[in-house]
C-alpha cells in the first residue's frame, strides 16, 4: 500500500482591472480584452494523492458546491497524465462565490498545477492551458498570476511586467449575478462600430501612448442598472480615495484601488452593506515563490513552474 503524498496550497482570486466586450463569437463565447490580476485574497486547497489501480476522486468541501470544478480538474489532470489513485481534496472557501473574482477558476488551476506534480509528472503550460479552457475561460490565468492581458474568451494570456505593490478594498455584497445572463443582456448592445473604438482604448490603456487613461469594465452597464446598491458602493469606494472603483467580472464584486492601507482602513468605516476584504496585488514572481514553495518537496528536477514563451 503506497503512501499519500500531500500538498497544502492557496488559489488565489482575481480582479479585471479592465474589462471590455467586443461581440459574440462563431463558437457562442464572447470576444474579450480584459486585464487581470491576482490578489492576496485565497481559498486553501490540502490535497493527498495516493497512487493506485483505480481512480477515486473525494471532495470534502463544506458549502457542498454543486458540479465543483475542483473534481472535474482532478479527473482531467489524471486522464493526461495516464494516472490513477485516490485523490483527498479538502476545499476551504474564503473567496466569494458568483463574485466575478474566480474562485472556483483558481481552485481549478490550482489542481491542474499540483496533482501532476504529487503524481511525479510534468504537464507542459501548452496542455495545462488546453485543460483550463476545458474547465472555464479564467481558468488558464491563474497558471500564470501575475498581470495579464487577457484575449479571445479570456483564456489568450500576455504577461505584463509586475508592477509596484497596490493596496485595494475588495467589495462582495452578496448579489449573485449570473455570467451567462450579463452576456446575454450585453450581447445586443456590442456594435461593430463600439468594438473598434474599444479595442484602440483598450490599448491605449493598456501600453499607454494614447490620451486615455480610464479603466472600464463594460458589465457595469448592464449590472449596475439592474443593482443599483453596486452603483452605490462604486461612489462609496471613490469618496473614500480611491484613484480607481471598478466591478471585477461580470460582478458583482467591486474593487477600490487605494495608495495605503491606511486609507483603506478610512474607507472601510465609509462602507456600509458587505464583505469588504483588504488585499494586497500579488506579483508573478511572489505568484511563483508561492507555488514553488508549496511543491517543492514533490518537485523532481526543475520541471517547475511550466514554462512558457511569455513568461518571466
Ligand atoms: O468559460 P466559462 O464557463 O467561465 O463561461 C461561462 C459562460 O459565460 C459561458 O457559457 C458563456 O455564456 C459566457 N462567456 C462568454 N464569453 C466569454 C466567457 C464566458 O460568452 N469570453
Amino acid at each position: 500500500m503506497s503512501t499519500p503524498r500531500r500538498v497544502r496550497v492557496r488559489a488565489l482570486a482575481k480582479l479585471n482591472l479592465d474589462l471590455r466586450v467586443l461581440g459574440k463569437r462563431s463558437d457562442g463565447y464572447h470576444e474579450l480584452r480584459t486585464v487581470f490580476q491576482t490578489i492576496s485574497l485565497a481559498d486553501t486547497i490540502e490535497m493527498a494523492f495516493t497512487p493506485g489501480r483505480k481512480t477515486a476522486i473525494e471532495l470534502d468541501d463544506a458549502l457542498a458546491i454543486p458540479d465543483n470544478l475542483v473534481g472535474r480538474a482532478a479527473k482531467l489532470a489524471l486522464g493526461a497524465i495516464h494516472g490513477a489513485g485516490r485523490v483527498e481534496i479538502r476545499l476551504t472557501k474564503r473567496i466569494p462565490m458568483g463574485a466575478g473574482l474566480g474562485g472556483g477558476s483558481s481552485d481549478a488551476a490550482a489542481v491542474l498545477l499540483a496533482l501532476p506534480v504529487l503524481a511525479g509528472r510534468h504537464i507542459g503550460l501548452p496542455q495545462l492551458g488546453e485543460l483550463a479552457q476545458q474547465l472555464g475561460s479564467d481558468v488558464a490565468f491563474f497558471l500564470l498570476g501575475g498581470t495579464a492581458v487577457g484575449i479571445g474568451r479570456g483564456s489568450e494570456l500576455f504577461p505584463l511586467p509586475d508592477g509596484p505593490a497596490q493596496a485595494a478594498l475588495v467589495v462582495a455584497p452578496g448579489v449573485h449575478v449570473s455570467t451567462p445572463q450579463a452576456y446575454r443582456d450585453l450581447s445586443p448592445r456590442l456594435t461593430s462600430e463600439s468594438q473598434q473604438n474599444k479595442i484602440f482604448s483598450f490599448q491605449s490603456q493598456v501600453w499607454g501612448g494614447g490620451v486615455e487613461r480610464l479603466p472600464r469594465n463594460d458589465f457595469e452597464e448592464v449590472v449596475f442598472p439592474q443593482h443599483p446598491s453596486l452603483a452605490d458602493i462604486k461612489r462609496r469606494l471613490l469618496r473614500a480615495g480611491a484613484s480607481v472603483a471598478l466591478m471585477t467580472g461580470s460582478g458583482s464584486a467591486v474593487f477600490g484601488l487605494y495608495p495605503d492601507r491606511n486609507r483603506i482602513s478610512v474607507a472601510l468605516q465609509s462602507l456600509g452593506a458587505g464583505k469588504a476584504f483588504p488585499v494586497s496585488f500579488v506579483t508573478r514572481s511572489r505568484y511563483r515563490r508561492m507555488w514553488w514553495r508549496a511543491l517543492e518537496e514533490h518537485i523532481i528536477g526543475r520541471t517547475w513552474p511550466p514554462q512558457s514563451r511569455y513568461a518571466r
